[in-house]
């Protein structure tokens, strides 16, 4: 379900409720200014709406309906579910959630609600009934948005008895559940139900599996309550697409399993200004959150300029902001938003940006927001709705980071959105464009497929990676590949053994983390860090690529056999990207644009090409054909000048 039609939002996160009812008329007439065709309402508004048990107050948000739709200007409304006003904790303490130590989180801050509390899911039910009734005809309505950054976890009473359910319809048996759980280990085998808990503070390490599965669980009640939401809202509005707002690259939830019940998928990005990796970082989440929702996607929230959340907050400098944006739109969005539009004077984001700062219509933040607003409008008919072509796939799965993310490892050292990092920086630094696919996915549209990390793996998907490659794809496994089954238990040999065979590694005898710094050198002037392996080769492959020196001194660092590759350290940068940028080449896969100037990112977009200047100097970049610059309506044959952190946008 599409959300525009030939343009890109353009907007943000709306609390008028924080101000007096005189701001809202300037809050048009400068949204007007700026481009503003899109609005999100009443994300944090529950207890404005419905200040007493049962009592409703709906006609402050009937005004600005009618106000925005007046003014031409979308509302994306959002379900107030994610802050419970206070009368419930203090009449429900039943729907407020427990940590693993049994401390509540009380009500004060926000997302202080428990997915299984069944008081919580009855009070969110009606007012989402109401809200969905009383707006379903009203013109200004574009799109649901159901709660906001679902993120909770609960131990209490009434979630575990959720998960001795889900855990029932899981295993069946008892039996089902000892054996997955492994449960002869420590003596923990369970002979009741009943004795089953989330995964509290215990005296030493818990069971992997408990938690894995409890990870599994908390995604699933989180979504059960956004279907909740969602299928009251649709029952409603038939035709109006709904989404929630993901949290870039957020453990909390199965992104794959919750995109598929999402019409429109959108995500919340924040990179840091002052990381030098900021803008691949950027690109990451925009590649997941594209594959997510197979095709165009939604940024629902970045900042204007600073965030208020890190040790230090730093500013947006001039021009990144649009660059970023720019950036968000050439990897896919159909729509570029913020939070949020009026900076707050009060509250615990009162030093967060927002659109119009708290230096006014004059601020320099708010001339920028005016300049991405008029050039979103005018690139708008040509881009909105197109595909971002991508001949690879980078895998990822949840369940897997969830298996990973656990103590009693080889190496606290290894984490797992690290190295995924590491290899999409790779590609990104090569101007190759990669999506991101589940490893059960259909595989058969790359031509080069890249596991980072899948420490567990189903065994379709092992049965997906061979047939990838029978097929006549390439495919390339980082260290810790296939390691674990579905019930994180370790397969024989410590790896799987058809992927063994398929690397034409015989034994894996050791793994072997290195520490915080170290490296490990291999041949042709690979250095590996983080991890290496003492692995023993069957005589089959094709190429390898030796460790040298140290104790693992000639056994093969990397292995090729055919089209299948084994990496087993984390080359450093400097040896990731030609590593990868050899092997696409060797699948067919060619990057963006060949001699690009060091921070210069390149992507295309249906038949469009955006060129980013990530860097500080203006650069000059060589671009074959004529073509139009979209921004400036410039005719461009043979080279363009990209300013600092400028951009152009080509059409041939
Ligand atoms: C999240 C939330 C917003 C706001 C921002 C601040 O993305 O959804 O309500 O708190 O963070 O960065």
């Amino acid at each position: 379900m599409s959300m525009t039609r030939n343009r890109i939002l353009f907007g943000g996160d709306y609390n008028p409720e924080q101000w007096p009812e005189e701001t809202w008329y300037d809050d048009v007439r400068l949204m007007k200014d700026a481009g503003v065709n899109s609005v999100t309402l009443g994300v944090f508004s529950w207890a404005k709406l419905e200040p007493h048990p049962g009592a409703r107050e709906f006609g402050w948000l009937d005004r600005l309906m009618d106000l925005m739709h007046d003014h031409g200007i979308g509302v994306v409304l959002a379900t107030p579910t994610a802050s419970p006003p206070p009368w419930m904790g203090r009449l429900h303490p039943d729907t407020l959630p427990r940590d693993e130590d049994g401390r509540t989180e009380w009500w004060g801050g926000r997302q202080h609600f428990s997915h299984s509390s069944a008081t919580y899911r009855r009070y969110a039910a009606a007012i989402t009934e109401d809200l969905a009734a009383r707006y379903a005809g009203h013109p200004a309505l574009t799109l649901w948005h159901i709660n906001n950054e679902y993120c909770t976890y609960d131990h209490g009473d009434e979630a575990a008895a959720s998960f001795r359910r889900w855990l029932r319809d899981k295993y069946g048996t008892l039996d089902a559940l000892n054996t997955a759980w492994g449960t002869a280990f420590w003596s923990q085998g369970y002979d009741s139900w009943d004795g089953i808990l989330p995964p509290r503070r215990a005296h030493y390490l818990k069971n992997p599996a408990q938690v894995l599965d409890f990870r599994r669980f908390t995604s699933d009640m989180l979504l059960e309550c956004f279907l909740a939401e969602r299928d009251i809202v649709r029952r409603h509005t038939p035709h109006t697409p709904v989404t929630t707002n993901f949290m870039p690259l957020w453990s909390g939830q199965d992104g794959w399993r919750w995109a598929e019940e999402e019409d429109t998928v959108s995500v919340d990005l924040y990179p840091d200004p002052r990381d030098p990796l900021g803008a691949q970082y950027g690109a990451l989440v925009q590649d997941l959150t594209r594959s997510q929702a197979r095709g165009p996607w939604m940024l629902m929230e970045q900042a204007a300029g600073p965030v208020n959340w890190r040790g230090v907050n730093h500013p947006k400098p001039r021009g990144l902001g649009r660059l970023w944006s720019l950036q968000a739109v050439a990897r896919g969005a159909d729509a570029v938003c913020y939070f949020q539009w009026r900076q707050s004077r009060q509250g615990a984001e009162k030093f967060h940006s927002g659109m119009v700062g708290h230096a006014g219509e004059e601020g320099r933040t708010f001339q920028e927001i005016k300049q991405i607003g008029a050039e979103l409008h005018t690139i708008g008919d040509e881009v909105a709705g197109t595909q971002v072509p991508a001949g690879i796939a980078v895998l990822h799965d949840w369940h897997s980071w969830w298996a990973t993310d656990q103590d009693g490892r080889p190496s606290t050292h290894v984490d797992y959105p690290d190295v995924l990092r590491a290899w999409h920086r790779a590609l990104w630094e090569a101007h190759l464009t990669a999506d991101f696919a589940h490893p059960e996915h259909d595989l058969t549209a790359y031509r080069l497929v890249v596991v980072p990390q899948l420490y567990l793996l189903t065994d379709t998907a092992i049965d997906n990676l061979l047939a990838h490659v029978s097929g006549g794809g390439t495919l390339v496994c980082g260290f810790l590949t296939g390691v674990a089954d579905e019930d994180d238990r370790i397969r024989p040999g410590g790896m799987d053994a058809r992927l063994r065979e398929l690397f034409g590694i015989r034994t894996l005898h050791e793994w072997w983390p290195l520490d915080a710094g170290e490296t490990v050198e291999c041949g042709g002037g690979l250095r590996g860090t983080l991890w290496s392996e003492e692995i023993e080769a069957d005589g089959t492959a094709d190429e390898t690529v030796p460790y040298q020196g140290g104790e693992l001194d000639g056994l093969p660092a990397v292995l090729r056999r055919g089209r299948a590759w084994y990496v087993s350290t984390l080359p450093a940068p400097e040896a990731l990207r030609p590593l990868l940028a050899r092997i696409a080449a060797g699948a067919g896969v060619r990057p963006v644009l060949d001699g690009l100037p060091a921070g210069v990112e390149a992507v295309r977009r249906g038949e469009l090409l955006f060129l980013l200047n990530h860097g500080r100097e203006p650069v000059t970049v060589d671009v074959p054909g004529p073509h139009r610059d979209l921004l400036t309506g410039a005719t461009v044959t043979g080279r363009i000048t990209l300013g600092r952190h400028g951009a152009a946008v080509l059409k041939p």
